[in-house]
């Protein structure tokens, strides 16, 4: 799967971000690793603690949908630079993907590409 197709995926479901207190919308959009594209967007909550990220939204509705393996995720933002994901999503995407990368697009369509691991090395695991 081509990048820009993930992107394209992530800036459509950036659209529907709940983002009516911070202002910044957010986009986000999976690959998994049978070939399933997911994608998220933030919804933010009157109770600030609630909001959820994209990232994790993407994720959680592939997981709940029974793919649990991810090769890429695609980010965008409305800032139109690069937006790269917060500590609990880097924490919470290590649980899905032992080896993926996460792809970030600016406004000019610039991309930058990082492993997963480059982003949280020593991510916590009790798994192995
Ligand atoms: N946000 C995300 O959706 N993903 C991130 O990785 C960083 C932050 C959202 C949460 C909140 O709705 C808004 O961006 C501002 O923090």
């Amino acid at each position: 799967m081509e990048n820009e197709i993930l992107i394209s995926y992530a800036k459509k479901a950036m659209g529907n971000a709940y983002a009516p207190y911070s202002g910044f919308s957010v986009g986000a959009a999976l690959l998994t690793t049978e070939g399933e594209i997911f994608t998220g967007c933030n919804v933010e909550n009157a109770s600030f603690g609630a909001t959820i990220c994209a990232e994790r939204c993407a994720a959680m509705k592939a997981i709940s949908e029974g793919y649990t393996s991810f090769e890429k995720v695609a980010i965008v933002s409305s800032s139109g630079d690069y937006t790269y994901p917060c500590g609990i999503c880097r924490q919470f995407l290590a649980e899905f993907m032992e080896e993926g990368t996460i792809i970030l697009c600016n406004e000019e369509g610039t991309i930058k590409e990082y492993t997963l691991e480059k982003l949280i090395p020593y991510a916590f695991n009790l798994l192995t």
